[in-house]
């Protein structure tokens, strides 16, 4: 195929060139009906932009084959049979995935360290999770992708499992040995699904981590809005091999996507692809030389530390994407939630991920000098102020890897929906918890529905609340009560 063809990107040009007058949603026309304040912020192109995919884009019967042809491209581009895009982020497209593979009851082999949107996944499908364990770095207090072994266990204990899902990179940026887990998968003749939504730039260039298609995995999720290009909410995945069947996979996706998707973003996502298939080996060759200079000049500051070699030892994570550079900020005595905030309020910058001692920030290919110079520069300025009013305890209980994983006494969506009550957060040790907390970023449930409730667990995260952790999910982010199950079933 040509991909420097962009089949979205044109549809919409000739809609622009032909003038349609839509009597179809979206009620706006085009922006005619858009106040002067909101057009002023937003601008008219998007507006203008902002067209029904059918009988918009094309005809009532699709007869340009306009999506399909972008989706080819991009199967094409990234080595996968078929493509899929989607407008409702990795947490739709993530949870068809799950669907094609495992039905209600059936059970699928999933790394803890999963997303929230996989758990919401379970709860409204169903499917029973076996759950395998990451691996723990207990001195950094950091959890990375399982090791194959933990795979193969479970395939052992469960030789039903329909499937498996891994998160590879995980929002630290660190990979699984996908090719590995693949093949323990591959002897049970079962799919694996990769959770991939950070990896949207992993198949446009070699010195990245490896890509799930090319390791291959039977189906890989992406956002392409977080490494790549993508507007906000664009997903896209990837399917080969005959694993999982491609129409049950577009079937799932039908089944929960939304039947108004945005022109904009599959045509942003055509141009992405377009533009890394001409020039994304170039542009990402600059941005790994740009995290690279990055990483030495933060080193150098004083009580900063780039993990690298340690997330990537032995027994740990299998790789890391370099363009996550990812800080540790324990020297300084305080939080990452503290320094994210200091560097938004006086530096302008917004940074990734923040956990009790870590920062990161998210380079990519648009990253250009000025933008990595102000991020030097602001975090130099950090161990200046937090390096001289050190307080050393940050307050927050971490507790040990083997008490981070818990009983997972129900069905999470048998305790999701079952009775509840809202107890003070201290009378909830030994509860069958009916709530995800999640601390957000990067939003891997540390207690999940159906997951039995611990003193240790309830006071990392009551601490950490307290500390500045954000777990937006709960009923009551506050943590001062959680929502439990009323009555356990008596099987
Ligand atoms: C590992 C992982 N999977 C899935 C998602 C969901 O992606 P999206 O925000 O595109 O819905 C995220 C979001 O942060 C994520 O970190």
């Amino acid at each position: 195929m040509n991909q420097s063809e962009t089949p979205v990107l044109d549809a919409l040009l000739a809609y622009h060139e032909h003038a349609y007058t839509p009597f179809t949603p979206p009620g706006h026309k085009q922006g005619r009906g858009i106040d002067a304040h909101t057009m002023a912020v937003l601008g008219p192109a998007v507006f203008a932009s902002d067209v029904l995919a059918v009988s918009g884009l094309d005809d009532r019967m699709s007869r340009g084959a306009v999506l399909d042809r972008a989706q080819q491209l991009m199967a094409e581009a990234v080595h996968a049979e078929h493509t899929f895009f989607s407008t409702c982020g990795s947490s739709l497209s993530v949870k068809s995935a799950m669907l094609a593979v495992a039905g209600p009851h059936e059970k699928l082999v999933i790394s803890r360290d999963a997303h929230k949107s996989v758990v919401s996944g379970l709860i409204l499908s169903g499917v029973r999770p076996i759950w395998v364990d990451p691996t723990w770095d207990p001195d950094l207090h950091l959890a990375h992708p399982p090791q194959p072994d933990a795979y193969a266990e479970a395939f052992t204990a469960h030789p039903d499992a329909r499937g498996a899902l891994v998160t590879s990179p995980t929002p630290y940026g660190t990979c699984a040995d996908i090719a590995a887990i693949a093949q323990v998968c591959h002897r049970y003749s079962r799919p694996l699904i990769v959770d991939e939504a950070w990896g949207a730039h992993l198949p446009f260039h070699p010195a990245l981590p490896t890509w799930a298609m090319d390791a291959g995995a039977d189906v890989c999720v992406t956002s392409a809005h977080k490494m790549g290009g993508g507007l906000e909410q664009s997903s896209v995945f990837h399917h080969q091999g005959n694993l999982v069947d491609p129409d049950v996979l577009r079937a799932r996706a039908d089944l929960l996507g939304t039947t108004s998707p945005s022109a904009l973003i599959y045509a942003a996502l055509d141009g992405w692809r377009a533009h890394m298939a001409a020039s994304g080996h170039a542009l990402l060759d600059a941005a790994l030389a740009r995290a690279h200079h990055v990483r030495d000049a933060v080193e150098k500051v004083d009580g900063l530390r780039v993990n690298r070699a340690e997330f990537i030892a032995p027994g740990r994570a299998y790789d890391l994407d370099p363009l996550q550079v990812i800080i540790d900020i324990s020297a300084l005595g305080t939080t990452g939630y503290a320094i994210t905030d200091w560097l938004r309020e006086r530096h302008r910058i917004n940074l990734h991920v923040a956990d009790h001692r870590r920062i990161s920030a998210q380079l990519t290919y648009a990253d250009d000098d000025a933008t990595t110079a102000r991020l030097l520069d602001a975090l130099r300025d950090v161990a200046d102020q937090f390096g001289s009013t050190a307080s050393k305890d940050t307050g927050i209980r971490i507790p040990d890897p083997q008490e981070m994983r818990l009983e997972q006494a129900q069905l999470p969506r048998d305790a999701f929906f079952a009775r509840t009550r809202q107890l003070p957060a201290h009378e909830t040790v030994g509860q069958v918890c009916a709530e995800m907390l999640t601390p957000y970023p990067p939003g891997i449930p540390a207690v999940l529905p159906g997951e039995r409730l611990t003193a240790p667990i309830i006071e990392y995260l009551t601490s950490g609340v307290g500390a500045g952790m954000v777990v937006p999910d709960a009923v009551d982010p506050e943590l001062g009560t959680i929502r439990v199950v009323d009555e356990e079933p008596n099987d």
